[in-house]
């Protein structure tokens, strides 16, 4: 792994440390949990990660796997790590299998020094309600997952959610969910630290809230081509969302970004 930005003495180090074109040595579970680390205090924070191939596909057949690496998984998990709660669209559930979070033992004990469980919580917004409640995600996950969900979802539904174990909060007072009190309902409930894994939809309903903090990109050295989904969807925004960049690493040709709004 390489620290392409920003330069500081330690970048010569770190691109010494292997031979350049094989992009460096790989870097530890503690070194990229002290690089994504969340902001000190003890304010919300809104965090994203996408991937994206180099002509803008979020995702390819309906997954984004073949769009990724294995340091973007190495990451993946660091962000998992790092994170209270992961928020998640309901498509991506259903279209990515979403399995419970794991408790690792590489940041565990970060984690309790941060006064974290020992997995973060994940969080999956839907109006509906289709969701298959039989599955791990919801009977067997180590802290209770959180289905966010408007006020008028459907009850019958919500039972059935209830009765797999899963914890249903309102954020909204029609079918949907309003972006931004989703992000307030997790902070008060100590979930701070928060991580959305989008997909799309849901990623741009963040953006066009004013509610991202920041957006962790993997660049994925790949072309799609087609029609694929670009990483946030839904209506524009009236004026470009500006962001700065923070960080930039490169393992393989990947590029991973890590832009704050400004
Ligand atoms: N490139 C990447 O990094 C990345 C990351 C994640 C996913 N993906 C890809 O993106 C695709 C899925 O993304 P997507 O954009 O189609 O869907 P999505 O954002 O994952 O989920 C959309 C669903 O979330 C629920 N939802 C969204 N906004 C809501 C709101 N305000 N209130 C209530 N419910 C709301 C709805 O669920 P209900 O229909 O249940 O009401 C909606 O159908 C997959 O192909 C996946 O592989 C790519």
């Amino acid at each position: 792994m390489r620290r392409l930005l920003p330069v500081t003495d330690m970048t010569a180090t770190e691109t010494a440390a292997g031979p350049a074109a094989e992009g460096g040595r790989e870097w530890s579970f503690d070194e990229l949990a002290d690089a994504y680390a969340y902001p000190e205090g003890d304010g919300v924070w809104l965090r994203a990660n996408m991937v994206s191939s180099l002509d803008g596909a979020g995702q390819h057949d309906g997954r984004s796997q073949p769009l990724s690496s294995d340091t973007d998984m190495r990451i993946f998990g660091t962000l998992r790590g790092l994170a209270d709660v992961i928020v998640v669209g309901a498509e991506t559930v259903r279209l990515e299998g979403y399995r419970p979070a794991r408790a690792r033992e590489v940041f565990a004990a970060r984690r309790a020094a941060a006064g974290q469980g020992e997995a973060p919580v994940i969080a999956v917004v839907s109006a509906s309600l289709d969701l298959d409640f039989s599955l791990p995600l919801f009977t067997s996950p180590l802290v209770p997952t959180l289905i966010l969900t408007g006020a008028a979802a459907p009850a019958d539904r919500v039972a059935a959610a209830r009765e797999a174990g899963a914890e249903v909060l309102v954020a909204g007072d029609g079918a949907g969910v309003e972006p931004a009190r989703a992000v307030a309902v997790l902070a008060a409930r100590g979930l701070r630290r928060q991580l959305t894994e989008g997909g799309p939809r849901l990623l741009g309903q963040f953006v066009a809230a004013g509610v991202l903090d920041e957006l962790c990109l993997t660049v994925s050295p790949t072309m799609t081509a087609g029609g694929a989904q670009r990483i946030a969807g839904g209506p524009s925004v009236a004026v470009p969302t500006r962001f700065q960049v923070a960080s930039v690493l490169e393992q393989d040709g990947f590029l991973f970004t890590r832009y704050r709004r400004i």
